[in-house]
């Protein structure tokens, strides 16, 4: 019988030495991301550089994780291993002078599972949640599924640069407001938040009696030289009113692994997260895959994330150079992380239901519209820039056809 089994044959270089230029084979894959896409849309010549996840091959340490596990021949629940701890304590003091401790640490099978769980357990119905955006759409959903109020605090846009919005959060506060969900580095605005920024916030919600979630799951993604500060390392009073939520699935690629970290030093939100855990009958071991692969992702993979970062800064520029010779009026927001494009079509003056229809329809492209992430998304996309550079090139040039022909159509 012969192997139905992919073969993928990376051409790697010195500039590339893990391939990401090398197309991976689709042939038996079925992804959200494109799959998922193309059959929505019943177009098979669609490019996907909506979902967030990457066009490229784990990382080969993960991927030998995973075969360890396979070789294993036995798939029972996982209990964590002291390496495993270890793997994550290292990652986060290496990368980021983190201190945490093994007490510190539970899991999930993802994050905003995880994120449920804290606002189901650490508020009431119709008690109001803050956050700032353009933000994830899930953040938004979450909430309101839960019966709390969602309070959109939106980020300050000046010079094509995202700052926090202090003097509106400030309006934004009441007595019945009990969390903040922070996003951090930020997507879809790819802002690195810096050390003075994530004080003032802190002593905010420390002012106003607001427990901080901060879901930090592109903090393996950083642009070269941009200082990344976990909102718990600011201070002891920020470790103790704080819940991180962390996973290896966005830096390395594992979305589909299944496995998210909690972090919490407070006693307090350690229980409060437990009881969430039981009640979504979660406590009991998570994905043995998820598992190997974070514990592989945090201990051996800082090359790969170097490389990885390297070519998305390569396809940023890419996408400025040519956004600046074919469509001038569209601008892209400098990211600091993240491996999306924050681009700015409002010049161009298409309502954001025209927009949608432009990209899928007359470039055959599928981004991620900005109006679907809250206020402040209006007339914005998010472009996902991992993938290979052929891959960009080709949408890219997708969306500068497009335009023309509908200025030769509308003249
Ligand atoms: C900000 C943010 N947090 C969390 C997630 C989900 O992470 P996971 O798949 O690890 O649960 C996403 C997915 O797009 C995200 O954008």
């Amino acid at each position: 019988m012969t192997s139905k089994l992919s073969k993928n044959n990376f051409q790697t270089s010195v500039d590339d030495p893990y391939g990401f230029d090398t197309p991976i084979d689709r042939t038996y894959l079925s992804t959200k991301k494109w799959e998922a896409e193309i059959a929505r849309t019943n177009n098979p010549d669609l490019l996907c550089f909506g979902t967030a996840e990457m066009d490229f091959a784990a990382a080969p340490a993960i991927n030998q994780a995973m075969q360890r596990v396979v070789e294993n021949k036995h798939f029972g629940y996982p209990s964590k291993r002291d390496s495993y701890f270890d793997a994550v304590i290292e990652y986060f003091e290496r990368h980021f002078d983190w201190r945490i401790d093994k007490d510190w640490i539970s899991s999930n099978v993802g994050v905003y599972p995880a994120m449920q769980s804290l606002i189901e357990e650490l508020t009431e119905p119709g008690d109001e949640i803050l956050y700032q955006t353009p933000v994830h759409h899930v953040f938004e959903e979450l909430i309101t599924a839960s019966g709390r109020v969602a309070v959109p605090n939106q980020l300050l846009k000046r010079n094509g640069h995202y700052e926090m919005n202090f003097e509106d959060l400030a309006r934004c506060v009441t007595p019945r407001s009990k969390l903040f969900l922070l996003c951090s580095p930020h997507n879809p605005v790819g802002r690195v938040w810096r050390r003075e920024e994530l004080e003032q916030l802190n002593r905010f919600c420390l002012a106003h009696g607001l427990i901080v979630v901060t879901d930090e799951v592109y903090c393996g993604l950083l642009y070269k030289g941009v200082p990344f500060t976990p909102f718990a390392s600011l201070s002891d009073e920020a470790s103790l009113n704080s819940v991180t939520l962390v996973s290896a699935s966005k830096s390395f690629n594992t979305t589909g692994l299944k496995h998210a970290l909690m972090i919490a030093e407070s006693e307090h939100l350690q229980a409060a997260y437990s009881r969430g855990l039981k009640r979504s009958n979660l406590g009991y071991g998570g994905s043995i895959f998820g598992e190997a692969a974070t514990e592989a992702a945090f201990r051996d993979c800082d090359h790969w994330s170097e490389a990885l970062m390297h070519y998305i800064e390569g396809n940023f520029k890419r996408l400025k150079s040519k956004l600046a010779q074919d469509l001038p009026l569209v601008t892209a927001t400098q990211p600091e992380a993240t491996y999306f494009a924050w681009l700015d079509f409002s010049a161009l003056g298409l309502t954001d239901a025209a927009l949608q229809r432009f990209f899928e329809t007359e470039a055959q492209v599928n981004l991620v519209t900005g109006a679907s992430l809250g206020p402040g998304g209006e007339g914005h996309v998010r472009f996902n820039l991992a993938t290979t550079r052929a891959c960009l090139s080709e949408g890219l040039n997708r969306i500068s056809t497009a335009w023309r022909q509908r200025q030769t159509h509308d003249a």
